[in-house]
């Protein structure tokens, strides 16, 4: 996906990804694509992978907060992906990367 935005996109874009996690992929999006803001989606919670209780991710918000503390325009947002979705108007943002349930 990075690859397909830096090749095709070259004005500052504004995206989203919904379900940081550890904020790996996250990583990868603001050292290689020219950005206005980038959102940060997830709620930090246990969730539910089929029969497995993922707990990897619970409560590591203010990991994620620090880790990208110095990139400006990024803005993180603790709530589920539905709750989210309605905070952004429809075509706001020129992309969105999905990895949550
Ligand atoms: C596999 S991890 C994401 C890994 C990350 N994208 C990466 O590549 O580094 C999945 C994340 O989705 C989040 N998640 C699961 N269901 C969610 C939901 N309904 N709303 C928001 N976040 C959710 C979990 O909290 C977890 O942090």
């Amino acid at each position: 996906m990075i690859e397909y935005i830096k090749n095709n996109f070259d004005y500052p874009l504004i995206g989203a990804e919904v379900g940081v996690g550890l904020g790996n992929h996250a990583q990868q999006i603001v050292d290689n694509l020219n950005l206005e803001k980038l959102y940060l989606i997830d709620h930090w919670q246990e969730y539910k992978e089929g029969a497995l209780l993922i707990k990897t991710y619970a409560g590591k918000k203010d990991f994620i907060a620090e880790k990208f503390v110095s990139y400006d325009f990024v803005e993180i947002i603790e709530l589920a992906s539905l709750e989210a979705a309605k905070l952004f108007q429809d075509n706001y943002l020129d992309f969105i990367y999905i990895d949550s349930s």
